[in-house]
């Protein structure tokens, strides 16, 4: 087992096992315990397992600080929405306080919110957004993610200051970039606005692009690494630029660059989105020209906050919570370990 798959296989035992688990050891003898159920729609995204992670740390500092007693029982959905509504239907059984859902399919929340409403149990979606209609259709639904065209332009403006940095990176010196795109899931809001607006960056700043392919690797990077061989039978040595919607995308086109053996003097620049450590190694070894960090931390905190805040009995007037991202380069990397 390499060492990437060793960790996804130990964040896959931990969420499998969290069930019923507290996230803390020295708790005090207390009257309230705010009991949360976590829904995740898929265990073997690097982004949402650190998120997890920190919800399960935050918690536990959480646990500590109020003094109080936490219990998390945190599920993945495996990608299926019908699982998912049976999950949410089993937290509501059991008179959970508070429940957080990282929606499978962003256009079908129906069957959770009415269940939870039907309860008066607070959920807070995250990560995956639900449209505006849905969230209006009762006051006890929330929304944790991050500002989204903020990245996708981001990712642009990494481009845009490489490539006047170095110009080079137009290999064939014919004054465009030729670039292949891979996208996250069809429909995922991320994907889409990210596939638009960090090309629309590039083009705004004077650049002419060229759009040699794209691959949709639904976020995964072994996923990526395939869609980047095809790109690269298709296209080879023209491929100057490699847009990820991901770091784990961008990880993926790596992974098939390297099978390939080709010198990485040869690579086109690639850049992600995230700021996960894996993507960040990578953009220390150069591997990487940039990404973007997504604050998975911020977001999971958030997700923790609100939960206490209506547990506490609070009422919490704003809907949408969105936090801000950064730009990650070599020069900079240092400053996120
Ligand atoms: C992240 C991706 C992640 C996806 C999951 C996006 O915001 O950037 O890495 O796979 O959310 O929904």
């Amino acid at each position: 087992m390499n060492k990437r798959r060793l960790k996804m296989a130990v964040i896959l035992w931990m969420i499998l096992l969290c069930t019923g688990c507290t996230s803390g050891n020295s708790l005090k003898e207390k009257d309230s315990t705010m009991k949360i159920g976590i829904t995740i729609y898929n265990q073997y995204d690097t982004f949402i397992s650190s998120m997890v992670q920190e919800i399960m740390g935050y918690s536990q500092s959480m646990e500590e600080e109020k003094g109080m007693k936490i219990v998390l029982d945190i599920v993945s959905a495996a990608g299926s929405q019908t699982e998912q509504n049976d999950q949410v239907e089993k937290f509501v059984e059991n008179e959970y306080d508070i429940i957080f859902v990282n929606l499978v399919d962003r256009t079908d929340p129906s069957f959770i919110i009415e269940e939870a409403k039907s309860a008066g149990i607070p959920v807070i979606f995250f990560n995956r957004e639900l449209v505006e209609e849905d969230m209006e259709r009762w006051d006890g639904l929330y929304y944790v993610g991050a500002v989204t065209v903020e990245p996708a332009v981001m990712q642009g403006e990494i481009v845009v200051e490489a490539y006047e940095k170095n110009p080079s990176m137009d290999k064939n010196g014919d004054g465009i970039l030729q670039y292949v795109m891979l996208e996250g899931e069809a429909g995922h809001q991320d994907a889409i606005v990210r596939t638009e607006q960090s090309v629309a960056t590039i083009e705004e700043s004077g650049i002419s692009l060229e759009k040699l392919g794209y691959g949709i690797a639904n976020w995964d990077r072994s996923q990526a690494q395939t869609k980047m061989l095809e790109l690269y039978k298709e296209s080879g040595e023209r491929i100057e630029l490699v847009l990820a919607n991901n770091d784990d995308m961008a990880l993926g086109a790596i992974d098939a660059l390297e099978s390939l053996g080709i010198h990485k003097g040869q690579w086109p620049a690639i850049v992600g989105i995230d700021g996960t450590a894996v993507g960040m190694e990578a953009v220390k070894s150069g591997k990487m020209i940039g990404t973007v960090y997504n604050d998975a931390i911020g977001q999971a905190r958030a997700l923790m906050d609100i939960a206490y805040r209506l547990f506490q009995g609070e009422k919490v007037g704003e809907k949408y919570f969105r936090l801000p991202h950064s730009t990650i380069t070599q020069e900079n990397v240092m400053e996120y370990e």
